[in-house]
């Protein structure tokens, strides 16, 4: 039996700018046909990786294969295999969307009366319609990376880049980027997504990577990285904050987790089962410690961190 080719096969890769270790000794499995989510903060490495796997960059030291075929010597192989978002769509800047669709469909090999329905139906689909006529000079933001990913369902290549395809907009129009992406996958292809946001990642995909400092810190499926989390945070406002630590000292007691202290008087600890809420409560009015608010959040990306590495990410960034 032969094994199924992976999409992405990445080995002790590393990029370094001067001593910035940019990208250091990532390995990454990505199997065909699911959505992979790259998360990590600001500077991470998340783009450097994607160009050095769409062939933009080269490489200092390891390997990586996309559909088996290596990035740097057969690099022609694995550009025929790809796409990358911002590279499509803007064919001429002074040419309205629907031309650009047009000329991008027929860059493809449609024919001009098939390029021009799929443009008519695309543009429909992401709410474009009205601005088909208007030149993509005049665009914003997010029209500019509706189209993008419109032009990558023209194409559909067998593994799709999208680096924070939804990161500033609104969220009606991130809704439909996310629909759109599984759209694309259910049609058959690979995607790699960088994101910033936790639950773009967990809404999405099938496996993440969570990268710091040109290292993956964890991998695993949405849930696998909950569970090491904890589904929910804790966030408690203190009354006096000269009792933080007190504070500190009881949750660890009552719900054995270590806390993040991100404003004075403000405690955040993972939360693995609500009904131990109770409990804590009760030791604070046990031990005379008053709540201004008590609040159950989503964990964002920075405790998702602090539980991983035990740092957060903004102590991180300071210097150590
Ligand atoms: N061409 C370059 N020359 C020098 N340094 C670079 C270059 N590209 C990236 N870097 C540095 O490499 C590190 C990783 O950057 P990268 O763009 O890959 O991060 P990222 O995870 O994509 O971040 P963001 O979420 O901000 O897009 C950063 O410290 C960045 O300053
Ligand atoms: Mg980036």
């Amino acid at each position: 039996m032969t094994k199924p080719v992976n999409a992405i096969e990445v080995k002790g890769l590393k990029k370094y700018f001067g001593d910035n270790k940019a990208v250091d000794d990532i390995d990454l499995t990505v199997p065909s046909g699911v959505i992979y989510g790259v998360l990590g903060p600001n500077g991470a490495g998340k783009t450097t990786t994607i160009n050095m796997l769409a062939t933009l960059m080269k490489p200092d030291a390891g390997s990586a294969k996309v559909f088996g075929h290596d990035v740097v010597k057969e690099a022609n192989a694995v550009r025929q295999l790809i796409g990358v978002t911002g590279q499509y769509a803007s064919v001429d800047e002074k040419l309205s969307a629907i031309e650009n669709l047009v000329i991008f469909g027929r860059l493809l090999g449609l024919s001009r009366s098939e390029s021009k329905a799929k443009a008519t139906e695309l543009l429909e689909e992401f709410g474009l319609t009205e601005a088909a006529k208007r030149p993509l000079a005049k665009f914003s933001g997010g029209m500019r990376r509706r189209l993008d990913l419109a032009a990558s369902l023209i194409a559909q290549p067998p593994l799709i880049f999208l680096d924070e395809p939804t990161t500033g907009l609104d969220p009606r129009t991130r809704n439909r980027m996310w629909d759109t992406i599984r759209r694309l996958v259910k049609n058959g292809s690979t995607i790699l997504l960088t994101t910033q946001y936790l639950e773009e990642a967990d809404q999405l995909a099938d496996r993440i990577a969570v990268i710091d400092r040109g290292k993956v810190v964890a991998e695993g499926t949405p849930n696998e990285l909950k569970k090491s989390i904890g589904a929910a945070t804790l966030q408690l406002h203190i009354s006096d904050a000269k009792r933080i630590t007190e504070a500190a000292q009881t949750i660890k007691k009552v719900l054995g987790v270590d806390t993040q202290n991100p404003e004075p008087k403000l405690i955040t600890a993972p939360m693995r089962d609500p009904d131990t809420v109770t409990d804590l409560l009760v030791a604070f009015k046990e031990v005379g410690i008053k709540l201004d608010e008590v609040s159950v959040q989503k964990p964002s990306l920075d405790e998702v961190f602090f539980a991983l590495t035990g740092k957060t990410n903004s102590a991180k960034k300071g210097k150590k």
